[in-house]
């Protein structure tokens, strides 16, 4: 069965079309590498030995996006493509609502006119704002505090309205919580462009000897140890829990929703920690002040999902900054590495 997904060579798509070729899926991808490597999908070819489909199309692309469906037997559509950055959102707004509402909107057009009504959508735990009330459960009030979340708000609303106007239309949205971690083959991975803006990635740049040493934004929130708790959640537990709900949608109509994180929360002075217990090196830190925007605390309710779908997190945190740390060791400088120790 011929499976479309979209930004399939970005961080969570190309873990995700691992799971889809093992499982038997034929994959075709979508991406304009806009924010990806190529390499990516090489090396999913090599750790699967299987063949994928790779279209350079930019999803704003409306022609080029139904040459896609003309020539393939689409029966599902797993949409990652997207800009993603919230510090950048916030300098450019249109830039991140042309291409995340506009790319999402052509695509879904595109799908209703070859009649292919099943998608499986990237959201994010951002939609609940600033709340901390926590475990965050699917159906607390939702919010946006940046262009990037009010993206996320408005495609999940845009998303349900197409059902209501043809019910044979199926979506589910995942919720990611703080995705991390790399296959475990170390040959994909995490490939930030220049200086990390997420925590894992910053910690395996100083261990690599990148960057000097790591800022913890505030040790004043009210945590257990003064420091932000988040949920981590493995990549490769993300990439499991969208082939189940793609098996959810190809089989229901309907608009589900559902949060993919562990259910735990860390805070940053425990990963840190837990990286140097696992790895063996020391991560030079200093506490700085509070970082705009973040929030004390966030973990995921991750109930539903287990009920519905099926899934749970397999993976702990050592698994998941043993994974980052080995997907760095072996790629200092991500896919352009030409240090890297793959043959
Ligand atoms: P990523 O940037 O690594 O992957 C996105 C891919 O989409 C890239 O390969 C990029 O080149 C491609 N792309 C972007 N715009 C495109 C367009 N107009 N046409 C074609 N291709 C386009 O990001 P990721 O971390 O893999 O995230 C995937 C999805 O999950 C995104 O929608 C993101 O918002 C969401 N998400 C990510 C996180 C996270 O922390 N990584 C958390 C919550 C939600
Ligand atoms: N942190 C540091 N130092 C750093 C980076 C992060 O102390 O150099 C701290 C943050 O303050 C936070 C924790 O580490 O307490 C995690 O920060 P990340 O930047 O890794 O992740 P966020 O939870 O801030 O952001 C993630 C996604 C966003 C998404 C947001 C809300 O990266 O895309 O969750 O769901 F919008």
């Amino acid at each position: 069965m011929e499976i479309l997904v979209t930004g399939g060579s970005g961080y969570i798509g190309s873990h995700t079309c691992i799971e889809l070729l093992n499982a038997g899926f034929e994959v075709i991808v979508v991406d304009n590498f806009c924010n990806s490597n190529r390499q990516a999908l090489e090396r999913v070819r090599k750790i699967t030995g299987k063949k994928l489909k790779i279209y350079e199309i930019d999803l704003l692309d409306r022609e080029g996006l139904c040459d896609v469906f003309y020539h393939n037997s689409v029966k599902g559509v797993i949409h990652f493509a997207g800009f993603k950055a919230v510090g950048e959102s916030v300098q450019k707004p249109l830039h991140y609502y042309n291409n995340n509402l506009g790319s999402t909107i052509t695509l879904c057009e595109v799908m209703q006119e070859f009649g292919v009504k099943k998608m499986v959508f990237s959201s994010s735990a951002t939609v609940y704002g600033p709340t901390e009330t926590v475990p965050l459960k699917e159906e607390i009030p939702l919010e946006a505090t940046n262009p990037y979340g009010r993206t996320k708000l408005i495609l999940e609303q845009i998303l349900q309205d197409i059902h209501v106007a043809d019910n044979e239309w199926s979506t589910t949205f995942l919720r990611y919580f703080n995705p991390v971690g790399a296959h475990e083959s170390g040959l994909i991975g995490e490939d930030p462009n220049g200086i990390p803006n997420n925590l894992t990635p910053y910690i395996t740049q100083v261990a690599i000897g990148k960057l000097n040493k790591l800022s913890v934004f505030g040790n004043d929130y009210p945590t257990h140890d003064g420091t932000g708790v988040r949920d981590y959640i493995h990549v490769m537990d993300l990439a499991v829990g969208h082939l189940k709900a793609l098996d959810q949608v190809l089989t229901n109509n309907g608009v589900n929703v559902y949060n993919l994180g562990t259910g735990q929360g860390y805070s940053v002075l425990e990963v840190i920690r837990t990286f140097e217990e696992v790895t063996g090196i020391p991560i030079p830190f200093e506490i700085t002040g509070r970082r705009p925007g973040d929030i004390a605390i966030s973990y995921a309710d991750p109930t539903k999902a287990r009920l519905e779908l099926g899934w749970h997190a397999q993976k702990g945190l050592e698994d998941m900054l043993r994974d980052a740390w080995r997907w760095q060791e072996m790629n200092k400088e991500g896919y352009l590495s030409k240090d890297r120790l793959i043959p």
